[in-house]
This record gives structure tokens, C-alpha cells and sequence, in this order.
């Protein structure tokens, strides 16, 4: 059978990636696809560099709707990126009928739904494992290998970058600012990297993942998206000291109201083996009825191992484009007619616990008032911790733990010890996940 034909939008460090694993394990691929697979045409601003990358014997072109208008091209593969050209290119690669493998999380975390009725209406798939935790299979694994479960929840370690810079700031004790100067000299951080540490490419990611997970649509508008540029090291310090690590966690979970869709700093147990995930590693846990806890850790970025999943995606769509659409995998988990109205709970509905460091004087009475607005809120302490003050200094550092409660609860708590005479600096508050 001839091979199946591709046509690639965007041939940059992915794209080359792709290009090269599928070049050197070709037939091993052919092997398990049932039929070769080969990127025939490259659309890329940059031909010259774009030529250098795949040689001879491929078509080069600056203009990506040459592939869509090839009536040869079976799969289009889009590595350009963000909202704009890139939603008009996978629209029109639909309407032109070509099955779609995409690694662009923002497109689908914003435009998913639309995207994805397009692509059922006209039959054809729309595949992203690349989307989500670059090489770690975790698409695959939410939506077909979980698929007896009722998942409870899944948390992430999903943007390499953050983590890179929590470990590094955990490690050397090192401010945030400090750590983040030392990232982008290393290439471990974009030269503007606010997608990153703003936890908008986790929060992308999170979106995804809950609407296979929960079979919600995506809706990135409802995620609550929180980074770590607030992030002290004292914090980081002060949870070692309790058995904690600080994690920027994607969190989606399914509550008795809803679903909870987060991104934030979030304390977790030393003891987990995700709080043990270094540098710009990803890691996802996910909690199902029937499996129990299961995590998946791997390079959640770079060339080979993103290029990894975007062949996935690309047998997948070779084994089934012949196949009745109707039973190919859902691109959500769920069968579309049969999507969740689960809304995405407001954060004030959000049941965690928290770490609360307050800077407080020194003196008789001060914890009495700060716990007593505690339990005149129901909520329960956990652990408290106070250092010793400061030679000649009449205020000290208090860290409480709680037990879990509702954020609005905690809010209304925090601002009454906010207000108290003896607390003398705002309060910093972290939420806590145990992940048991
Ligand atoms: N910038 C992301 C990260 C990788 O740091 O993990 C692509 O989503």
C-alpha cells in the first residue's frame, strides 16, 4: 500500500524532531502502522533553514495553504502555534478534509470545542497528545487506557520551566527573580516567559486534560490560573521544614457540585514520589475508582520526545482514518452526544487545605487570636510552627497548617487575622493537596 502522506505547518525544534525520529525508525513505524508514513511537503516561513532540515525528495513551500489544497496530503501535522494563523490553518485543513495532529495546547484549551464539533461533523480525527506533558503519553492514557474508571482526579506537574525554576530555587535557596535570570541564560525559559511562570501553559494543559478526564468541554475562561512569581524562598524553606515541596500543580478534580479546574503553587508531601519530580521534568497522577493512583512522569518538552508523541498521533491516524468515524476514539474520552453539563466550580467552592505564614509580634496572646478566628471558622489546624524571634527583633514568622476547607471560608478567615494589630505584614497563603 502506498504510504500514507503528511504535510507539516511549521518545522521548527518539534517539527525537526519529527521529521528525524520518523525518518530514522521508519520502518519499525511501518511495521506497527500497517503502512509507511511520510511528510511529503513542509510549510515553513523560513525555507531555506526548512530545506536544510529535510533535504532532497520534500516539498518546500512559505505557504501553508499549498498542503491544505493537495488533494494527495491525507494528515496535516500543525507546529506553528498560539490562536491566530494556526485556528484559521486547522479549520481549513478540516473543511479540506485532512485528519489533523496538533501539539498547540492553546488553540484547543481556547477553541477545542469548535474544533473538535468541526472535526466530527466532517469525519475527520484531530489528534494532540503532544498537547499535553510532551513525551508522556498521557492523552492516550486518560482516554483509553483509564477508560473502565470514574476518574477522581488528575494533578500535574505539566510546564517543565516552573519546575526547573522551583527546584533550582528549593536547591540553592535562591530568590524567584534570581532563579528566573539563571533560566533563560540556560534555555530552560523562554526570553519572555509569562506563559510559563503565569501558569497559563499549565493552565492550557489542565483544561485539556479535564475534559477527557470528566468528559466536560474545554474551557480554558473557567480554569483559575495562578504562577510562581509571588513565590518566596522562606515558603519554600518553611515547607521543607514541615515534610512539604512547593509544586506548580494543573489540577482538575471532580467534586460533588462540580469539577474543579486549577493551577497554582500548591504544597505537596516530600513523600510523594511527584513532589520528587527535579528540574524540567513533567509528572501526572491521575485517580481512578477502579485503578486507584497511577502517575506517569517523563520530558514534557523538547524536540525528540514531543516529536514522540506527534508520531503517536500520527499511526493512530493511519490505523484508523479508514475506519467508520463513529468508532474511532472520541477526541474527548466521552461520545459527543453523551458530553457532561458538570460546570467548573468557582474557586470559593474549592475544598483544600492551606499553608499560612503570617509575621506576627512577638508576644502574649498573638497565637490565641490567630487560631481562635480559625476555629470560629470551622476550620481545623493541622500543624503549627513557630521560629524562635530574631535577636533583638520583637516579631517572628508563624506557620500554621490546616486541615481541608472551603476557599471561601479560608478567605473570610484571612482577612479577620489580616485585620488584627498583631499581624504585620500581609499573609501569604498556599494552598496544600496530600494527593493520597
Ligand atoms: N513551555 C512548556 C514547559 C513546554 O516549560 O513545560 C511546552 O508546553
Amino acid at each position: 500500500m502506498k504510504p500514507i502522506q503528511v504535510g507539516l505547518l511549521g518545522i521548527g525544534t518539534v517539527g525537526s524532531g519529527t521529521f528525524n525520529v520518523l525518518k530514522r525508525n521508519q520502518e519499525e513505524i511501518q511495521r506497527r502502522a500497517g503502512r509507511g508514513i511520510e511528510i511529503t511537503m513542509v510549510a515553513d516561513l523560513d525555507v531555506a533553514r526548512a530545506k536544510a532540515v529535510v533535504g532532497e525528495g520534500v516539498t518546500v513551500v512559505n505557504d501553508a495553504r499549498q498542503i491544505i489544497a493537495n488533494p494527495d496530503i491525507d494528515i496535516v501535522i500543525e507546529l506553528i502555534g498560539g490562536y491566530g494563523i494556526a485556528k484559521a490553518l486547522v479549520m481549513e485543513a478540516i473543511a479540506a478534509g485532512k485528519h489533523v495532529v496538533t501539539a498547540n495546547k492553546a488553540l484547543l484549551a481556547v477553541h477545542g470545542t469548535e474544533i473538535f464539533a468541526v472535526a466530527q461533523a466532517k469525519g475527520v480525527m484531530v489528534a494532540f497528545e503532544a498537547a499535553v506533558a510532551g513525551g508522556i503519553p498521557i492523552i492516550k492514557a486518560l482516554r483509553e487506557g483509564l477508560t473502565a474508571n470514574q476518574i477522581q482526579w488528575v494533578a500535574g506537574i505539566i510546564n517543565g520551566t516552573t519546575n526547573f525554576i522551583l527546584s533550582e530555587m528549593r536547591d540553592k535557596g535562591l530568590d524567584f527573580d534570581v532563579v528566573l535570570k539563571e533560566a533563560q541564560r540556560l534555555g530552560y525559559a523562554e526570553a519572555d516567559p509569562t506563559f510559563d511562570i503565569e501558569g497559563v501553559d499549565a493552565a492550557h494543559k489542565a483544561t485539556i486534560m479535564s475534559a477527557i478526564a470528566f468528559g466536560i468541554p474545554v474551557q480554558f475562561d473557567k480554569a483559575h490560573v495562578e504562577g510562581i512569581t509571588q513565590l518566596a524562598a522562606a515558603d519554600i524553606r518553611y515547607a521543607e521544614q514541615l515534610d512539604y515541596r512547593i509544586k506548580l500543580l494543573g489540577i482538575a478534580k471532580r467534586a460533588a457540585k462540580g469539577v474543579e479546574l486549577r493551577v497554582h503553587p500548591c504544597l505537596v508531601p516530600s513523600k510523594r514520589l511527584i513532589a520528587n519530580v527535579e528540574g524540567a521534568m513533567n509528572a501526572v497522577m491521575v485517580q481512578g475508582d477502579a485503578v486507584g493512583t497511577t502517575l506517569y512522569y517523563g520530558k514534557g518538552a523538547g524536540s525528540e520526545p514531543t516529536a514522540s508523541a506527534v508520531i503517536a498521533d500520527l499511526v493512530d491516524v493511519t490505523r484508523l482514518h479508514t475506519a467508520d468515524p463513529l468508532n474511532r476514539v472520541p477526541h474527548l474520552a466521552f461520545q459527543p452526544n453523551a458530553m457532561s453539563d458538570l460546570p467548573v466550580l468557582p474557586m470559593s467552592e474549592v475544598v483544600t487545605s492551606y499553608y499560612l505564614r503570617l509575621r506576627v509580634a512577638d508576644e502574649a496572646g498573638v497565637l490565641a487570636k490567630v487560631t481562635g478566628i480559625l476555629a470560629g471558622a470551622g476550620i481545623s489546624i493541622d500543624a503549627v510552627l513557630q521560629r524562635e524571634a530574631e535577636e533583638g527583633v520583637n516579631q517572628t514568622d508563624l506557620i500554621i497548617l490546616t486541615h481541608d476547607t472551603r476557599e471561601g471560608t479560608m478567605n473570610e478567615a484571612l482577612a479577620q487575622m489580616q485585620a488584627l494589630p498583631t499581624v504585620l505584614g500581609p499573609i501569604t497563603s498556599i494552598r496544600k493537596e496530600e494527593l493520597a
